[in-house]
């Protein structure tokens, strides 16, 4: 089998980005176009910031990475994270969203990372694989917690 291939990158809204229309939009069109490429992942939004995982096939994976960071409704696209990966974390979503307003406080470990990174991001410190890695988890635990109370309800 051969490897999959993952970026992370954490980038701040423009003036053009409106959360109310434009998170949908870009939800819709991701489903299509990462769907059409086998592209899967999770896309985070809170306090101005995006942060983004895309995984897949290594050209399918830079192909889209390039199509979004051209895309003006954000800027300052910092890239955290490049490199062959194992498995998959978001494997069954095109594009998972997650809205952090809506988080609960058991997943406080969560929101302690996203703020951790957001300062590193804003004055441009190095940010560690192990920051990266633990808001991946809390946001693999969220999705999870969340499919299943939808499931339950
Ligand atoms: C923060 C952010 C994340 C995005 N993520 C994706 C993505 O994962 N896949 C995608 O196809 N487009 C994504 N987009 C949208 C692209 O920039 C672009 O608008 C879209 O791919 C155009 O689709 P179309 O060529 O089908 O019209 C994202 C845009 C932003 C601002």
């Amino acid at each position: 089998m051969s490897k999959e291939y993952q970026i992370i990158y954490i980038s701040e809204k423009t003036g053009d980005f409106k959360p109310e229309k434009d998170l949908d939009k870009i939800v819709s069109s991701s489903f299509r176009n990462n769907n059409a490429r086998d592209v899967t992942g999770v896309l985070m939004y809170n306090s101005g910031f995006f942060f983004q995982v895309i995984e897949g096939k290594k050209d399918d994976v830079i192909y889209t990475y390039n199509k979004i960071i051209l895309d003006t409704r954000h800027q300052n696209v910092n890239l955290l994270t490049d490199r062959e990966i194992e498995n998959r974390s978001f494997e069954n979503w095109p594009l998972a969203l997650v809205k952090l307003n809506d988080m609960d406080l058991d997943v406080i470990d969560h929101v302690i990372a996203w703020n951790d990174l957001i300062n590193d991001s804003r004055r441009k410190e190095p940010i560690s694989q192990e920051k990266v890695d633990r808001l991946i988890e809390a946001l693999r635990y969220k999705i999870d917690m969340d499919t299943i109370s939808s499931k339950a309800a």
